[in-house]
């Protein structure tokens, strides 16, 4: 794939949004807003966009630029310390919530995939955020056996089946008056309709009502792209 300019990369990123679409769910997403969204956004610096444009060379489901700016802009409204990035691929949504941390902040992130890992060191290297980052690989509920402290944030983006599981083990560590994230909770439409009841679209679902049944869990599902909750702990 050639350079591509800022408003191509956006073009493309809507593609690719709509290519994981599936029969049931093709007039679910709002392309126009999506449009609107990412053409209002500030054009992004060199490395941010060469990550975006690596992202869908490789054809790989990231949280793109909508999704990430408000991780970002969470991190930063609670002066985060300690972020855990669940599932972070080649570090995109990690690597923006990075940037706004303080140096002595840390984010653990973790992937099953050994590539991904080699492939976010290097950009969170060249970020010159290497030193706030934890990277493990293996399954991301684990984690949680790893490490025991108490976080700001949790972004959640791992397999839609495990989300019920990764809610429970990581609500009781997020700190009052932190978040926990989540991605992909319209999943493309999926959620709407009764016929579809695979595995992933039953995870997020159980998660949505866990979301809005906890004690203390003030949450709001914002419709940008395919979806983000955004989960307060209140006491
Ligand atoms: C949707 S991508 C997330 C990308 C990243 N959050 C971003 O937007 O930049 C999901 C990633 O999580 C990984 N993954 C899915 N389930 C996992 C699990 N249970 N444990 C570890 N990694 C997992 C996949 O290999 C993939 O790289």
């Amino acid at each position: 794939m050639q350079n591509l300019t800022a408003s191509a990369r956006n073009e493309s990123l809507l593609k690719s949004w709509a290519n994981s679409v599936d029969k049931y769910t093709k007039e679910s997403i709002n392309e126009t807003i999506d449009q609107y969204l990412l053409d209002c956004l500030p054009a992004r610096d060199e490395l941010l966009s060469r990550m975006e444009q690596y992202g869908l060379e490789q054809g790989f489901p990231f949280v793109g630029p909508l999704a990430a700016n408000l991780l970002a802009m969470l991190a930063a409204s609670i002066n985060a310390r300690h972020i855990i990035d669940l599932g972070s691929g080649f570090g995109f949504s990690a690597m923006h919530m990075a940037r706004v941390i303080p140096d002595s902040g840390l984010i653990l992130c973790v992937d099953d995939n050994e590539e991904n890992r080699k492939t976010a060191l290097k950009y969170f290297e060249e970020a010159g955020v290497a030193h706030k980052i934890k990277y493990y690989d293996g399954d991301a509920l684990d984690l949680f056996k790893k490490d025991e402290s108490e976080v700001d944030i949790i972004f959640c983006d791992i397999n839609k089946e495990q989300y019920p599981e990764a809610f429970k083990l990581g609500w009781p560590r997020i700190r009052k008056g932190g978040y926990f994230v989540a991605d992909n909770m319209l999943w493309h439409g999926r959620v709407l309709t009764s016929e579809d009841q695979q595995p992933s679209t039953q995870g997020i679902r159980e998660l949505t009502r866990l979301l809005y049944s906890t004690a203390n869990a003030r949450t709001v599902i914002i419709p940008i792209r395919d979806g983000l909750s955004v989960t307060l702990k209140t006491a």
